[in-house]
């Protein structure tokens, strides 16, 4: 194989209550990525869009994956990336989790699968660590694995994949306002109450229970989140206006995805969803803000390839 392109999926990481552990991919949105084998060793990064970021492979998310890989394999060839960025930068939709998920699995490809699924999670939390300042695994094990993943712990890493609701539909805005997941994560505050502890650990075993029994009800009970929503939804304008309209025009529960500003909501099926994208969409007409939504099921498969060249 000479070269591959793979899609690779935005994912919705914390899923409300359940932060830094659960996340799931989106399956109409996400890159594009080409990998190619060079003559010349090393990394070579091109990006198709979104051109101010680094391509400087030791300063670029899908960069550092790359190296880290190829320095393990050690191939007589280099790789060259072609990035066309689906998933912006700084929109909570995990966009460094796509270029850092993307990269560990096109280039586990292009070298012939010589790694686990496992070790594709820790080269993509290599990405991570450098966009965000820590190694978090709930956006690249979802786009990774696909649906809805629990990441147990990172040390040693234990990654669980959970079963996805059939018609289970997402909703999403994204204010084009960017915030930073280092600062998102700077402002939370370091410890919690042992009371608000246990009401947060209730959520996220009930979330996870309602994904195994379908349970919409409960689902709904359990996405509340007292320690990480209140601090971050204050750097999301409207955002209580906007869960609101989500959840009367009938969506399950509604919260930050990942460190935000897009904000998503879960519905039992796609018309539910799209009533509540338009609903979240008359909230921002009215501002001056400039947004994007998406629609979409919850997908079902990661990353995945789109064409490959075996010549
Ligand atoms: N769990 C991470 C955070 C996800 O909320 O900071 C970042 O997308």
């Amino acid at each position: 194989m000479k070269e591959i392109t793979v899609f690779s999926p935005a994912t919705v990481a914390n899923v409300s209550c359940a932060f830094d552990v659960l996340g799931f991919a989106v399956a109409q949105a996400g890159d594009r990525m080409t990998f190619r084998k060079t003559t010349q060793k090393g990394v070579g990064i091109v990006m198709k869009n979104f051109r101010e970021l680094p391509v400087d492979p030791e300063r670029n998310v899908a960069g550092v994956v790359a190296l880290a890989m190829l320095q393990k394999i050690n191939p007589d060839f280099g790789v060259s990336i072609e990035m066309e960025k689906g998933v912006l930068p700084g929109s909570g939709m995990g966009s460094s989790g796509a270029s850092a998920g993307g990269t560990a699995f096109g280039l586990n490809q292009l070298l012939g699968e010589p790694f686990e699924k496992t070790e594709l999670v820790k080269f993509a939390m290599l990405g991570e660590a450098l966009a965000s300042g820590v190694a978090h695994a709930d956006n690249v094990a979802p786009n990774l694995y696909g649906g809805f993943t629990l990441v147990r712990s990172t040390r040693p890493l234990d990654v669980i994949v959970l079963p996805v609701p059939a018609l289970l539909s997402v909703s999403l805005l994204h204010p084009l306002i960017e915030v930073k997941t280092k600062n998102a994560r700077n402002i939370l505050k370091k410890s919690v109450l042992l009371k608000d502890a246990v009401t947060q650990w209730g959520n996220v075993a009930g979330l996870v229970a309602s994904l195994f029994s379908n349970d919409f009800d409960l689902m709904a009970r359990s996405m509340q989140d007292g320690i990480v929503e209140p601090v971050r939804s204050l750097l999301i304008p409207m955002f209580y206006a906007l869960k609101q309209a989500a959840l009367d025009a009938g969506a399950i529960g509604c919260s930050i995805s990942g460190s935000g500003p897009a904000v998503f909501a879960l519905s039992a099926d796609m018309d539910t969803a799209e009533k509540v994208t338009e609903a979240m969409q008359k909230v921002y007409a009215a501002t001056e803000i400039p947004f994007e939504t998406f629609t979409s099921h919850i997908g079902k498969q990661g990353c995945r390839i789109l064409n490959d060249n075996k010549i």
